[in-house]
């Protein structure tokens, strides 16, 4: 299974490094930000020349998944019926400072992860944790010193066909893919987790979730 095209939503700093990721990697790449689409020119041209500009609406059309790449406090603005039938990469952190929405918020504090919960709110679309732990500048290093390095990449999902999508994606890009057996699991990944930013290969990071928790 490999990946030809993949859409991202949101068009900062995370998703303008997967695009060019993603890009130099034959992938691809449709990108949409809050701008319509012939606004992005410029940004673009700057942050992801290779990547084609598309208005949010459109985001999930003729993509194998979309990368939500948006800070969680605009979630709200996105149109979930657009996003419906089509995979998503929850690559979004929860920062403590970031006002949420209030079904985010609310679903936290009835003991959801973040993803679980934005997966109960795009209930339409499938969902997968995976690239929110590793940050902008290391998702962009240089391919050949990343495939030096093999760090580990993990993905939660609940569908072992989705994470497995995923899991090519994360190749790739020049990563090692470790799935975890579920989205609830993602909260290792989560800014409170043992994994978040922390630079590992595939044996030291899944000694850390545990192996139990490792497919
Ligand atoms: N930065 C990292 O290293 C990193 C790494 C992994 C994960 N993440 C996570 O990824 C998320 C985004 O982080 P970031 O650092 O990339 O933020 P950022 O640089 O502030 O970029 C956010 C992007 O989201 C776009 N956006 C906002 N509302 C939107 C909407 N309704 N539809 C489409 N696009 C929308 C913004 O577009 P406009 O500019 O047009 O408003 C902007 O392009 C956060 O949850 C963060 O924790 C970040």
């Amino acid at each position: 299974m490999s990946i030809d095209k993949i859409g991202i939503l949101g068009a900062g700093r995370a998703g303008t490094a997967l695009a060019r990721a993603a890009a130099s990697g034959g992938i691809h790449v449709t990108i949409a930000g809050s701008r319509p689409a012939r606004l992005m020119k410029y940004h673009l041209a700057q942050y992801a020349p290779q990547a084609i500009a598309v208005d949010a609406a459109d985001i999930a059309k003729d993509v194998q998944l979309v990368a939500l790449m948006v800070p969680q406090e605009d979630l709200d603005d996105i149109d979930s019926e657009s996003l419906a039938g089509s995979l998503l990469i929850d690559a979004t952190n929860r920062w403590n400072d970031e006002p949420l929405p209030h079904w985010l918020q609310s679903a936290i504090d009835r003991g959801l992860s973040s993803s679980e919960a934005i997966a109960e709110h795009f209930s339409q679309s499938r969902m997968a944790k995976a690239l929110n732990h590793i940050s902008h500048w290391d998702l962009d290093a240089d391919r050949a010193s990343k495939s030096a390095a093999r760090r580990a990449l993990g993905i939660a999902a609940d569908s072992p066909q989705d994470a497995a999508l995923v899991a090519s994606l994360v190749c790739q890009l020049g990563f090692t893919p470790v799935q975890l057996p579920d989205l609830a699991a993602g909260q290792a990944l989560e800014p409170t987790g043992q994994i978040f930013n922390e630079v590992l290969g595939a044996e030291e990071f899944i000694r850390r979730i545990g192996s139990e928790n490792q497919v």
